[in-house]
């Protein structure tokens, strides 16, 4: 059993009655309880994703919010918390509440809808905060677009500060990115692909602290790929300023090499960096600078990323891979198992303040197991989601979830499939 919250690693049971943690010790009296045998593997809180797309409403053809909740609770994720960028965007709040209803009756994982920060996603005027939060969504921002007016990002973080929640920013100078579609540097010219540059990350980061800093806000920054950008906010949580951060599993363990064979799966916003790039954003993780481990599970359809690497749509999939993935760093001895799992579950949900990554009595009982030593060929085709974006599709990975549990009912088991609702 892990429990980052209550700081245990230890050999236990764990009893959940009426959706909640019960208790969690050695030998407990189940007596009457339905028995889940976990031996030799990992028991810890569900994982929650503070940043997924799951496209509905609007491009259900790419994902939904009920193929999306299944591909969630197969991949060990009992919480997620969708992006804005749906069609209609989530900006008003008939859109949140749609989210949330289709989220209750088709998702077996919780869905928290992250609503926009600006109206459209079109950087100018801001969204009605209030209502939105009154509808259900627990941050807000423009993700996958960056607020360029720094007057409107500006507004927008002192609003945050009034309603008390995070803005999460996508950091990418769209100045700087220009055409951009790989990471600048000697793989996009030999490629012969227009590059992104790291700096375009970095100088957003530096912006939104700088903000953060003079309005008081919570900032968090999402899906940090560069060095300077780690560096940033390291500085900044030094110096006290109230900014958190996430990484993905591909940015911790794939460099813009993965690109040379134009595997538009590889193409993702912001891109894959350099391997100096992934040692420092694994550092950053490892140090704290970075709190969480969030997947970016971005599904877009076969026909659309089987164009020409300048035309595909950026993202990849990543609920289903990112525990084996990321636990890389478990097996290289960069993190322990309660820190990763800590990076997964708790911090995730301590950035939303939503209950979840805790196996405390009294908590929601959101269960995952894992087999940290299972081999499994990732098959797309198998896989939960509509759609196959994957740069790991058809490889063999090592550790696996292996059952989810959300208020203590089985909804996930590596056998049987998801089982609800
Ligand atoms: O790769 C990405 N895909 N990055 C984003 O910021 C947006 C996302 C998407 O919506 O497909």
């Amino acid at each position: 059993m892990l429990d980052p919250a209550s700081e245990r690693d230890e050999i236990a049971d764990v009893l959940c009655v009426d959706g909640r943690i019960e208790a969690v010790g050695a030998e407990l009296d189940g007596r009457g309880a339905e028995i889940f045998d976990a031996e030799g593997q990992w028991v810890a809180p569900g994982f929650v994703d503070l940043h997924c797309h799951l496209r509905e409403p609007g491009q259900e053809y790419k994902e939904d919010i009920a193929s999306g909740g299944r591909a969630a609770v197969a991949g060990g994720f009992t919480t997620v918390a969708c992006m804005a960028n749906t069609d209609p965007v989530n900006d008003d709040p008939a859109t949140t509440d749609f989210i949330l209803d289709r989220a209750r009756n088709d998702s077996p994982a919780r869905v928290y809808p992250v609503a926009a920060a600006t109206k459209g996603l079109e950087g100018k005027v801001m969204t009605e905060m209030s209502a939105l939060l009154n509808a259900g969504a627990v941050a807000f921002s423009d993700d996958g677009r960056t607020i360029m007016d720094s007057g409107v990002m500006r507004r927008v973080l002192e609003y945050s500060r009034l309603v008390d929640v995070p803005i999460i920013v996508h950091c990418e100078d769209r100045t700087l990115v220009g055409d951009g579609v790989l990471n600048e540097g000697a793989i996009s010219t030999r490629l012969g692909l227009p590059g992104n540059p790291a700096i375009a990350e970095e100088v957003h980061v530096s912006r939104d602290i700088k903000l953060a800093e003079l309005t008081g806000a919570r900032l968090h920054v999402a899906h940090v790929s560069t060095a300077g950008g780690v560096e940033e906010v390291r500085r900044a949580r030094e110096r006290g300023i109230s900014v958190t951060a996430e990484v993905t599993p591909h940015h911790l363990t794939l460099t813009d090499e993965a690109a040379l064979g134009y595997d538009t799966s590889t193409k993702v916003a912001p891109p894959l960096r350099s391997a100096a790039d992934v040692a420092a954003c694994r550092a950053g993780l490892v140090d704290g600078s970075i709190d969480a481990i969030a997947t970016d599970h971005a599904p877009h359809a076969q026909h659309e990323k089987e164009q020409q690497f300048t035309e595909a749509p950026h993202g990849m999939l990543g609920f289903e891979t990112a525990a084996a993935v990321s636990l890389d760093l478990v097996r290289r001895a960069e993190l322990s198992p309660l820190e990763w799992v800590r990076r997964l579950s708790l911090n995730p949900a301590r950035i939303l303040r939503r209950p979840g990554g805790s196996l405390v009595p009294g908590e929601p009982a959101d269960v995952v197991v894992i087999d940290p030593e299972k081999r499994w060929v990732y098959d797309t085709a198998k896989g939960h989601s509509k759609s196959r974006n994957s740069p790991w599709a058809g490889q063999e990975l090592t550790g696996r979830v292996t059952a989810t549990f959300v208020e203590g009912k089985l909804v996930f088991h590596v056998d049987r499939g998801v089982l609800a609702p």
